[in-house]
């Protein structure tokens, strides 16, 4: 019989404890997921006990003040601390969302932190977005034309046709919907997933795009597409209110009624 071997960084063990502030007139706890590679270690859980009067209301406020005063090596992403970057992305507490715009009133009891499921972690709270990107990439994420553009003129669009991208270019590239999709993580390797078929979309919706055709023919696979199962985890996370389901609907819609 084959036997299994678990990958090496998959058993979590019981971390290191920080003490508790002194004097903490509203303690919470966190757990943190831990791991570094350098030390050939298997991940553990950290805990540490922050004085919420003492804290900012977010989460990013309490990781970036455990790594200030607590450890200095705890690692995470964050730039914007306003929602608009996307690099603050994380599990808390059992579901993806952004680490800047998750109140820790939210959740009830002790924090529970981990990296965005189901992603190569680098470290601690970083996951590797090298294969994420990689196929943002491949959907060729950029108007493309053909004919030249009225001289000295911007290619316009009317009001109406601008709306149609409402709903699709707040996309901040987060990873929350599509590491939150069963289908992503079973088959991340050939479904594009949420994130970037909600962006493939965006450039299908966009009136002055000409390579329409192009962009369906690319999409029209088993994998790359037709993975989705409408199981709508991506809607419901999005820290941006988007719809991925929904414009990937519509894609499968275009190709359905597309004249081949
Ligand atoms: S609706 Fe599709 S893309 Fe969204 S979570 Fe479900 S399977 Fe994944
Ligand atoms: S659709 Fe939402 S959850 Fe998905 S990458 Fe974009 S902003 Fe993040
Ligand atoms: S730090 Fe930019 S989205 Fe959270």
């Amino acid at each position: 019989m084959a036997t299994f071997t678990l990958p090496k960084n998959s058993v979590v063990k019981k971390g290191k404890a920080h003490a508790t502030p002194s004097k903490a007139a509203r303690p919470k706890s966190f757990r943190i997921y831990r791991y570094d590679p350098d030390t050939g270690e298997n991940p553990r859980y950290d805990t540490f006990e922050l004085d919420l009067d003492q804290t900012g209301p977010m989460v990013l406020d309490a990781l970036i003040k455990l790594k200030a005063e607590q450890d200095p090596t705890l690692t995470f992403r964050r730039s914007c601390r306003e929602g608009i970057c996307g690099s603050c992305s994380m599990n808390i507490d059992g579901r993806n969302g952004l680490a800047c715009t998750t109140a820790i009133e939210d959740v009830k009891g002790e924090v529970k932190i981990t990296p965005l499921p189901h992603m190569e972690v680098i470290k601690d709270l970083v996951p590797d977005f090298t294969h994420f990107y990689a196929q943002y990439s491949s959907i060729k994420p950029w108007l493309q034309t053909v004919t030249t553009a009225p001289s000295g003129k911007e290619r316009l669009q009317s009001p109406a046709d601008r709306a149609k991208l409402d709903g699709l270019y707040e996309c901040i590239l987060c990873a929350c919907c599509s590491t939150s999709c069963p289908s992503y993580w079973w088959n991340g390797d050939k479904f594009l997933g949420p994130a970037i078929l909600l962006q493939a979309y965006r450039w299908l919706a966009d009136s002055r795009d000409e390579m329409t055709g192009e962009r369906l023919d690319e999409l029209e696979d088993p994998f790359r597409l037709y993975r989705c199962h409408t199981i709508m985890n991506c809607a419901n996370v999005c820290p941006k209110g988007l719809n991925p389901a929904k414009a990937i609907a519509e894609i499968k819609k275009m190709e359905a009624e597309r004249v081949l």
